[in-house]
């Protein structure tokens, strides 16, 4: 590929920007993320023309974690690969997330919340990233077992030490929120933002006020499957397609897709359609009409997909 050179329209292509809760970091309403499509299974030239699309129209936040592959650590690989072929000279215009929390070396330091786990993970998920700091670290989900103040004072002392800018937390339930919340207050290093799956046929985020919490603490909220990893389009209407997330069956089984969500997908299909709209923009739409959503993370696995997505920011109200 040749040499990348940033679209110099980048920050003139309709992009905009939100505040995340009550700080400084403003946020692109549609951020990427590395979920699938990065991994050291996927084609690379894919990946990085992904990559260099998004950023050519503005989409500066793209979100990963130690174990996005497969194989685990392998997107971040990728996004290492990234940096040192185009980014490195738009560092400072990026804003990188990565997250630790779920399984991802054997034995008892590799998983959930401890001190032990989160710095380690950082320290390795950096060498992949190639980069001396993530803009964002994240607790990937909430720990049962290890007290709420060991994980918090890691997230704290991990800012402290320069390796993480901002702190997020991703799937804790709402009375953990707000230890969080309270405890980072107290420590100097507010809780940035908040990672939940939102989207029109997952709501759980407003049902358990896990939306209200976020906006009335000035905190983000960053909602991920925005799309419900690709229900939320035209992708499953007539069938399984053979390129598709589902069609691999690991994370989005087929028989999530019942009858009775094929039709309520399709009634989505056709209010979109009346609105001159894919049901892909409408469902982006839907979710930024919140007020304390500041950014949807989607998933693409062609630049023609976020070409698409990325009307949503131009569709009307719902
Ligand atoms: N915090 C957490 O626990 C957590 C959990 C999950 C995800 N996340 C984050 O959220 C990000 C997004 O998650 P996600 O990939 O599930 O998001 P998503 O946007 O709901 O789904 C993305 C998938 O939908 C399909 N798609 C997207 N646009 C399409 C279009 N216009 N037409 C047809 N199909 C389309 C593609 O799948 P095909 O492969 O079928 O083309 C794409 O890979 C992840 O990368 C990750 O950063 C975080």
């Amino acid at each position: 590929m040749e040499k990348y050179i940033a679209d110099n329209t980048r920050y003139d292509n309709g992009m905009e920007y939100a505040r995340c809760g009550r700080s400084g970091v403003l946020l692109p309403k549609v951020s990427l993320g590395f979920w699938h499509n990065f991994g050291g299974v996927d084609d690379y030239s894919r990946s990085r023309a992904i990559t260099r699309y998004a950023f050519d129209h503005g989409i500066t936040h793209f979100d990963l974690a130690n174990n996005y592959g497969p194989p685990y650590g392998s997107a971040e690989e990728t996004m290492g690969r990234l940096m040192d072929d185009d980014f490195r000279p738009y560092r400072d215009e990026l804003f990188i997330s990565t997250k630790a929390g779920y399984d991802m070396w054997p034995g008892p330091y590799g998983n959930w919340g401890s001190r032990k786990y989160l710095m380690a993970s950082l320290d390795q998920s950096l060498k992949r990233m190639r980069i001396d700091y993530a803009d964002l670290f994240y607790s990937h989900r909430y720990d049962p077992e290890t007290p709420l103040e060991e994980t918090l004072q890691a997230l704290v002392d991990i800012v402290r030490a320069g390796k993480a800018l901002y702190i997020g937390i991703s799937r804790w339930p709402l009375e953990a929120l707000r230890v969080a919340i309270k405890y980072l207050k107290e420590h100097d290093v507010p809780l940035l933002i908040y990672q939940g799956r939102l989207n029109m046929i997952d709501r759980a985020p407003i049902e358990e006020g896990i939306i209200d919490e976020c906006e009335r603490e000035g905190v983000g909220f960053i909602s991920f499957s925005p799309l419900a990893q690709g229900l939320l389009t035209d992708r499953y209407l007539n069938g399984v397609p053979e390129d598709s997330r589902m069609s691999k069956g690991k994370f989005l089984k087929s028989d999530m897709l019942t009858p009775e969500l094929l039709n309520r997908l399709r009634r989505l299909n056709n209010q979109a359609a009346s609105r001159g709209e894919t049901l892909a923009e409408m469902a982006l739409a839907w979710i930024l009409q919140h007020k304390a959503v500041t950014s949807v993370l989607i998933g693409a696995s062609s630049t023609r997909q976020l070409e698409k997505n990325l009307k949503c920011l131009s569709a009307e109200p719902i």
